[in-house]
């Protein structure tokens, strides 16, 4: 057999396989010809040696209008709701388009996959839980994102889908969105390095990878009807970069656009974000995806750029376009362009080639270690008074454990995607999936981690947390207190403040004032306000920790790991120092979803009313760059983390054409650490960006005393800005300043170079 035969004889038992058709008689079940009997001819998609796109356009060929119909919109609500009728070979996930059988194509199935595997639990399924997506930005390790999604397409294979709907990367204007824990920074760069690599290492499993929800679907309050307002310049400079960034890396399968309008048209519907910036300036070759009942219209939508309606029982990308077509509303090249885009995705990333096996296993114990692993470089050491971290175990002889239900487990995030706790809600066990709308805890006790850290015969307690005279009295008793505190964030669902929920502010204050050594563990879905931290010594942001957050935190506590995470996001210390003091639209009577909410207290209903959402306040100063620019000072900067070392910088270098930088860095203290050095660019002030932003960076290990030339790679793109008159992005000339460090507040090291126009 040559070996071109075996790729074809094997791509086509695969096939057979996936759509459990080996050995049938195709034409009875499935009322189409033979599928598989017949080895010769082999149909001429299935030659492995041509690309994507000849393989894609030669079976598309073959395809009728209906067919070509059936596959830019999904099979309806399903699953996502009671009721709704489940279409045959679904597999329990967000979506499902039908296949076309008699031409090999297979069924898609989608399921949401941001931190891990959604709805596993009614299929009696296992998904790993991994840390919140902005905990791993917050490792700023482009290797731990790449793992990250990696875990995730791995499960998805093994679980039968051929498609993830994670990959979030909106950029975190608002540090109250409900999503932010969804999401990577407030930071384009970082932001879209970070979701790239998620997405290379879900496709590096043959599952389809997405990017979502393109674009300026910023908070969740009024997501449906809120009209995004931003000027194209910081459009492209903030927001779309993030997206550029990570499309142009991962080549994603499919791009998800948003609920919300930007600048006047819905994001699904909007020609300027996918026509011209997407498809064309991008040249992106997947499809666009409604986000589940974004989709407005057939023939402007079809038009504007979207390739794929989902949920698809809204009827627009049915009879209507089919109708549309005919008409000739619709040109028919529009709608062979819409299916190329998919089958051509679907060849490119394997899904044909190397079918999902349905019914494999979940591995949960290699789930865990990665989700572990991750979170050690995602937890950042915010504050360290006196050395009071790590926790001399030997020193140590009472702990008072206090609140977070750090006796079971840690917390995790909500809405589309809660993955299924196993077991259940730790904090209220039973079988089953995690319900949306409720804070759902993982069975990873921080309490058990912490025991086995602690010395033997450490007397370690545990109280709840709900009354703070009682925790007082707890931690009085105690050598140290740890206090756990929570802010549980959903989609659907913005926090009006940044303030903890619970009152756990006054939690935090009744247990410093009762005991000196006081160490806070966070776990939130993005900043809050800290009104306590000056008055207790340690201070561990953990985010949503994942199913292996409780090793990971007793690990750093205790200093088996020695922290390493840096912030990527400015958490402010009041709302009052934000671009937007309050969330738009968010009150007391529209409740989060906006005007037809009647979530609110007063339970009135209203028509949806499409509000603005005025970006241009900040408009390219998004985090950071706004604390610069108004000469804020944050709780915590940007990019800031301690450590349980010291690292020195010295001796900047910048090339000529400022495309690499070099520095020494030196871990001075005494023992190993990962240095996150980070390198910032302000651009001439002719361009008017009075702020330094981000432009590279570098994870560096050193072991004690050692040091180390560390070379940053800039991407021209960062020195650049984008022309809205030349529609091109443009390297100004003049004077740009290098800066270094280790936080976006703290800089030692900076060197001006002098730059033509490019
Ligand atoms: C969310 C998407 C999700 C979809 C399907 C929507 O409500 O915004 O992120 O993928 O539902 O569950």
């Amino acid at each position: 057999m040559s070996n071109s035969w075996l790729v074809r004889f094997f791509a086509v038992g695969m096939v057979c396989l996936s759509l459990g058709l080996c050995g049938t008689n195709v034409a009875n079940a499935q009322g189409a010809r033979p599928a598989v009997a017949q080895a010769t001819p082999l149909q001429p998609w299935m030659d492995a040696t041509l690309d994507a796109d000849a393989r894609a356009d030669r079976m598309i060929h073959e395809m009728t209008l209906d067919e070509k119909i059936q596959l830019v919109h999904g099979a309806g609500w399903g699953v996502l709701r009671a009721g709704t009728p489940v279409a045959a070979g679904h597999n329990g996930g967000a979506g499902f388009v039908a296949g076309i059988a008699r031409l090999h194509l297979p069924d898609l199935n989608l399921a949401d996959s941001a931190v891990g595997v959604r709805m596993a639990a009614p299929e009696s399924r296992y998904a790993t839980l991994l840390p919140s997506v902005i905990g791993m930005a917050a490792s700023w390790d482009p290797e731990a994102a790449f793992l990250y999604g990696s875990v995730i397409g791995r499960e998805l294979r093994a679980q039968g889908y051929n498609m993830s709907i994670g990959g979030g990367v909106d950029l975190i204007r608002e540090p109250r969105n409900g999503r932010n824990f969804e999401y990577a920074s407030e930071d384009p760069i970082l932001a879209g390095v970070m979701v790239g690599q998620i997405a290379r290492g879900v496709q590096s499993n043959h599952v389809m990878g997405d990017i979502k929800h393109y674009a300026v679907n910023d908070q969740e309050t009024g997501r449906n009807i809120l009209n995004a307002v931003l000027d194209q310049r910081s459009l492209r400079e903030t927001d779309l970069l993030a997206f550029q960034i990570a499309i142009t890396m991962a080549h994603p399968a499919g791009v998800m656009c948003a609920y919300n309008h930007i600048n006047g048209d819905y994001a699904c519907e909007n020609d300027f974000t996918l026509n011209q910036v997407l498809k064309r300036d991008w040249g992106f070759k997947g499809f666009v995806l409604s986000d589940w009942g974004g989709t407005h219209s057939t023939v402007k939508a079809a038009l504007a750029g979207l390739d794929m309606d989902q949920p698809g029982d809204d009827n627009f990308f049915s009879d209507p376009l089919k109708q549309a077509v005919v008409d000739g509303k619709v040109p028919q090249a529009r709608l062979d362009d819409m299916v190329h885009r998919i089958v051509r995705s679907m060849f490119a990333n394997g899904v044909i080639d190397q079918p999902p096996m349905p019914r494999s296993v979940v591995d949960p114990f290699r789930g865990r270690d990665d989700a572990q692993k991750i979170e050690e470089e995602s937890i950042v050491l915010l504050q360290n008074t006196g050395g009071i971290l790590p926790i001399a175990a030997a020193k140590t002889k009472s702990i008072a454990i206090i609140g977070g239900h750090a006796d079971v487990g840690v917390l995790s995030g909500g809405g589309s995607a809660q993955v299924d706790a196993p077991g259940g809600n730790a904090i209220d066990p039973g079988p089953g999936s995690s319900p949306w709308g409720k804070a759902i805890y993982f069975p990873s006790s921080p309490m058990r981690f912490i025991r086995e850290q602690a010395a033997a015969g450490t007397k370690i307690t545990y109280d709840a947390g709900s009354d703070p005279a009682q925790a007082a009295k707890a931690a009085a008793s105690a050598q140290v207190a740890i206090v756990f505190v929570t802010q549980w964030m959903t989609e659907g669902q913005d926090s009006a403040t940044l303030s903890l929920p619970d009152k756990q502010d006054d939690l935090v204050g009744a247990v410093a004032a009762a005991n000196s050594n006081t160490i806070v563990v966070l776990e939130t879905g993005g900043p809050v306000s800290m009104p306590w931290a000056g008055r207790v010594k340690g201070i561990v942001e953990s985010w949503y920790p994942g199913i292996g957050g409780g090793e990971a935190i007793a690990n750093i506590l205790f200093g088996r790991v020695n922290p390493s995470g840096k912030l990527p996001v400015t958490f402010a210390a009041t709302e009052n120092d934000l671009p937007h003091p309050h969330v738009t639209g968010l009150t007391e009577r529209t409740g989060n979803n906006g005007a037809d909410a009647g979530g609110g207290r007063e339970r009135v209903r209203t028509r949806p009313v499409e509000f603005p959402v005025d970006y241009n306040v900040e408009g390219m100063a998004v985090g950071y760059r706004w604390f610069q620019e108004k000469n804020l000072k944050p709780l915590f900067p940007f990019g800031f983390g301690l450590s349980y070392t010291h690292f020195a910088y010295s001796n900047l270098k910048v090339d000529a054409d400022a495309k690499r930088v070099s520095f020494e860095l030196r871990n001075t203290g005494a023992q190993a650490g990962d240095e996150i050095a980070e390198v910032y660019v302000m651009l001439p002030t002719s361009v008017g960006e009075p702020f330094r932003k981000l432009a590279g960076w570098k994870r560096v290990s050193l072991a004690a005393g050692a040091s180390q030339t560390v070379e940053v790679a800039i991407d021209p793109l960062y020195l650049s800005i984008y022309s809205t008159e030349k529609n091109a992005w443009v390297r100004p000339s003049g004077e740009f300043l290098i800066e270094v460090g280790g936080s976006s507040a703290e800089l030692p090291l900076r060197q001006s170079v002098r730059l033509a126009t490019r």
